[in-house]
């Protein structure tokens, strides 16, 4: 088994849904946290409440926008360039437009941050974890990195992308001691669908009426899984839904 305990992990979009679970699921396995999200308050608030259950952990905080073209300098002088494990998470949905009416500052938003961005902290990363010797990568992919929906076209694509992306990085690192992971959700109750909708959370409820999605604990605790196997186990991907989420546009509702 690998042990969490003082290992450094970088977590991007630690502020709310899955990357908080996940800082806190790691903190429970002792880990020096990394934190990094654009709301501040957010990301202090986490610290403090972290902190107030493991007071001799380590967490440091960096208030950033992943689009930031001085990303791997920042994260660079915020990590000194020595990091364990990557939770690659930051990433977003915008809107549910068809092809037909698509809103271009959407397409943008989620084509630089979840593509680019992403992209960008693995392509900073990565030589550090060569150059130690070890690391740990899980990317966040989605159910719509492997099928597609009406509305989704966009968003679809970035999670595509996101699935080569790891599979190439898996094949360019396989032997180096480097394991690269990903994890692909279906519903998972976070922000997520507020920020789809631009802060409408009426309508943001109504993605999870009737039915129980997944949980952010649910995807951080499956993490912990991957990351704690022996070193020589990668687990390719963990593709979860919710048990009411049959398919990609298959949800049974009460
Ligand atoms: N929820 C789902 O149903 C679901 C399903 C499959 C995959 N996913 C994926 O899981 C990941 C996490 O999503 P979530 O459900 O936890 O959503 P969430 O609750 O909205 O959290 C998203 C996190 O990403 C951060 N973030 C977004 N844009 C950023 C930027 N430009 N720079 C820095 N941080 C940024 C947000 O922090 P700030 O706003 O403070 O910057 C927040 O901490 C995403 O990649 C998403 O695509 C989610």
């Amino acid at each position: 088994m690998e042990t969490l305990k003082n290992k450094r992990v970088l977590i991007t979009g630690a502020s709310a849904g899955i990357g908080r679970a996940t800082a806190w699921s790691l903190a429970y396995h002792g880990a020096e946290l990394f934190l990094v999200a654009r709301r501040e308050e957010k990301l202090k608030e986490l610290k403090s409440e972290i902190s107030q259950k493991y007071p001799d952990l380590k967490i440091h905080l960096q208030a950033m926008d992943v689009n930031d073209k001085m990303l791997p300098e920042i994260l660079a002088q915020f990590t000194g360039e020595k990091i364990d494990i990557l939770i690659n998470n930051a990433g977003l949905a915008l809107g549910r437009d068809k092809v037909e009416t698509l809103n271009w500052d959407d397409v943008e938003g989620m084509i630089s941050t979840n593509i680019t961005a992403n992209f960008r902290v693995a392509r900073t990363v990565v030589p550090w974890m060569l150059g130690q010797g070890s690391g740990d990568i899980i990317n966040l992919c989605s159910v719509a990195g492997h099928y597609t929906y009406q509305g989704g076209a966009v968003y679809c694509a970035t999670k595509f992308a996101v699935q080569a992306f790891t599979r190439v990085l898996r094949e360019e690192t396989a032997g180096r001691n480097l394991r690269v992971m990903q994890v692909s959700p279906g519903m998972v109750d976070t922000e997520f669908s507020t920020v789809r909708f631009k802060g409408d959370a009426d309508l943001a409820k109504t993605v999870y009426k009737g039915m129980d999605p997944l949980v952010a604990e649910d995807i951080s605790e499956m993490m912990i899984f991957m990351l704690t196997r022996p070193r020589h186990v990668v687990i390719d991907e963990i593709l979860t839904t919710p048990q009411a989420q049959g398919s990609i546009t298959t949800v049974v509702r009460k």
